[in-house]
């Protein structure tokens, strides 16, 4: 199933041949002085060269083996690319449309802070700028792109000593002050990755950008770990969370839709001067579609709101209730849905979007902590997965976004009762969902497209295979 998710969460793609043909000679960064932004020493990037000794974790063994996670990040993981695609024709054509700039030799997306934040770590910039510089013989080069340190944190701190006892010994807390991030707790391995996946303030895949031919962003925490190449053992990960693949789903929906918040507050923000309404806010193909019969849009039948209403937040809450336990609270959903009909306003207020999008991200933030602590049992997986299938709005009401989380939510409880108990693993229910996934995969590409979006019949075979799962888990 996860080159499905692979393929699903492409999402809408321009159609441009990438080549890498301007891959110059590497540009290192200055080295000389030692000084990092915020002035701490401990806090200095020492890049991933410094990883890479055979001894270390270049051991060059199979994929995902101890020893070899920079052989595995470097030979499997699309992160290690992320500067490499900088230099292909998309990105040029990118920051080519992006900056109104004719000539293309003009455009160094591989130079451009906005690009690199996401596409090196976020906060790149004083490097670039080089107010703040490296120390010397550090083998931190910005072209090997999203790095151990990207993750991991800044190395400066520990990287002489973390294979020591006396580093093991240290608790999660005492490294973190000393730059290591905890990657083991789930929470804030998702908040690491919603600041390139999501955005963040001025580090933004909004719709100018979109248009530009930047993909659109649209993270699932629990697909996109499943589909990140691991170089840690998945064993090790699940020990003592056997149910890893719903709490990791509950998990990335409440630190998304925190982060997708206070974008929105960003984006809404009169001071930060955004482009506004910001389309990217909205679903794609309430706009994007093709006028023929039984599409997405003239499906929509269930819908309260006026026709020509843009559906807000298509994609980071519809699974929100359900994350939440299915008994979210009422006031956040109460508060979630008064944003919702400000944001479908013909002109949405921006300062009243902005408290309201602030509002609801200031309720949101106790619960991915309270959701990392939660366990599921077999039965209570067993529960909430029929309550998730059973419940079609999000199929019924034809948003192609909904429909996507609906089945990832679906998936991802399928897999951790699987791991709970391998004995009742059901291979029909799972044939069924896969077969969810494929209605929900966008047609091929034609040549010449320039945005791909889901197939024109989709809702009702989208909803015929809704209906086999739940037949299928009624058994
Ligand atoms: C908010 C963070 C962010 C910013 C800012 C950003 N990107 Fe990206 N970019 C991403 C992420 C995340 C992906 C992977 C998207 C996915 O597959 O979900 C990506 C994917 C891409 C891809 C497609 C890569 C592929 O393998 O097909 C290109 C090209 C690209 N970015 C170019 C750029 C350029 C050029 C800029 C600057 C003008 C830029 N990006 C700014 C986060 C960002
Ligand atoms: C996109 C984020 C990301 C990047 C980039 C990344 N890692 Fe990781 N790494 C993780 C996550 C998540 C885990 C799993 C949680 C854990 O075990 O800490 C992990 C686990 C590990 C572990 C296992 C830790 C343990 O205690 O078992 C090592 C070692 C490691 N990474 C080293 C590296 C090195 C070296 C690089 C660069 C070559 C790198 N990582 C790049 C996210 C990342
Ligand atoms: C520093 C920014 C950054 C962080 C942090 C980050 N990513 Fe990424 N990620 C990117 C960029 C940029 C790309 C696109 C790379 C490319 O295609 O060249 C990407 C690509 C991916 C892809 C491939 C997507 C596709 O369409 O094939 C997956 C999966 C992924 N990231 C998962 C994760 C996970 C899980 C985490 C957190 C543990 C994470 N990333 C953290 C920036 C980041
Ligand atoms: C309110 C309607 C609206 C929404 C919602 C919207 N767009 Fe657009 N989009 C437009 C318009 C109008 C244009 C043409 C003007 C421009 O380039 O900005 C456009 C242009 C584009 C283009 C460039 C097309 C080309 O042929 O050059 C892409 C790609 C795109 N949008 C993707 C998206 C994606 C992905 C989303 C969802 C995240 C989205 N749009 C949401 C109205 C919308």
């Amino acid at each position: 199933m996860r080159w499905l998710l692979a393929c699903l969460l492409a999402g809408v793609v321009i159609a441009v041949g990438d080549g890498f043909a301007r891959r110059s000679s590497r540009a290192e960064l200055p080295g000389a002085a030692a000084a990092t932004p915020g002035g701490r020493p401990e806090y200095e990037l020492r890049g991933a060269g410094s990883c890479a000794a055979a001894a270390c974790h270049n051991g060059n063994g199979p994929k995902g083996s101890k020893g070899s996670e920079y052989t595995t990040w470097v030979i499997h993981d699309p992160h290690a690319r992320a500067v490499e695609v900088l230099y292909g024709k998309r990105s040029l054509q990118i920051e080519k449309k992006r900056k109104h700039s004719p000539e293309v030799d003009e455009n160094h997306p591989e130079r451009d802070p906005l690009c690199l934040n996401c596409h090196v770590r976020p906060g790149i910039e004083p490097y670039l700028t080089q107010t703040h510089k490296l120390p010397r013989g550090a083998a931190f080069s910005y072209e090997d792109g999203v790095s151990c340190e990207a993750c991991h944190g800044a190395a400066g701190g520990w990287l002489t000593d973390h294979y020591t006892a006396e580093w093991r010994g240290k608790s999660a807390a005492q490294k973190e002050a000393e730059g290591m991030c905890n990657t083991k707790d789930l929470r804030l391995r998702a908040e690491l990755c919603v600041r390139c996946h999501v955005g963040r303030g001025d580090i933004d895949v909004n719709h100018d950008l979109i248009a530009a031919g930047h993909p659109r962003l649209a993270f699932e925490f629990g697909a996109f770990l499943a589909n990140m190449p691991k170089h840690w053992s998945e064993e090790t990960d699940k020990a003592g969370r056997r149910d890893f693949e719903a709490r990791a789903w509950a998990i990335g929906q409440a630190v998304s839709a925190k982060a997708a918040l206070k974008l929105l507050a960003h984006r809404a923000d009169v001071k930060n001067k955004r482009p506004w309404p910001e389309f990217a806010e909205y679903d794609c193909f309430a706009c994007h579609h093709d006028l023929k019969a039984q599409n997405w849009r003239r499906e929509r039948k269930e819908r309260k709101e006026l026709p020509g209403t843009l559906p807000w937040g298509s994609w980071y809450f519809p699974m929100l209730p359900d994350a939440l336990g299915g008994e979210a609270p009422k006031e956040l959903m109460d508060e979630l849905s008064s944003l919702r009909e400000a944001m479908q306003l013909f002109g949405p207020d921006q300062q009243d979007v902005m408290a309201r999008a602030q509002s609801v991200s200031a309720k949101l933030r106790p619960w991915p902590e309270k959701l990392a602590r939660q366990e599921h049992d077999r039965a209570a997986l067993d529960k909430a997965l029929k309550r998730i299938a059973a419940d079609d709005r999000r199929v019924s009401e034809a948003s192609w976004d909904g429909a996507a989380q609906l089945y990832l939510a679906i998936a991802a409880h399928d897999s951790a009762r699987d791991d709970l108990d391998r004995e009742k693993r059901d291979p029909v229910l799972k044939t069924r969902i896969q077969a969810l996934g494929k209605q929900l995969s966008f047609p091929p590409l034609a040549p010449g497209q320039h945005y791909d979006s889901p197939a024109e019949d989709g809702p009702k075979r989208v909803q015929e295979a809704l209906k086999r799962i739940q037949q299928a888990l009624q058994k």
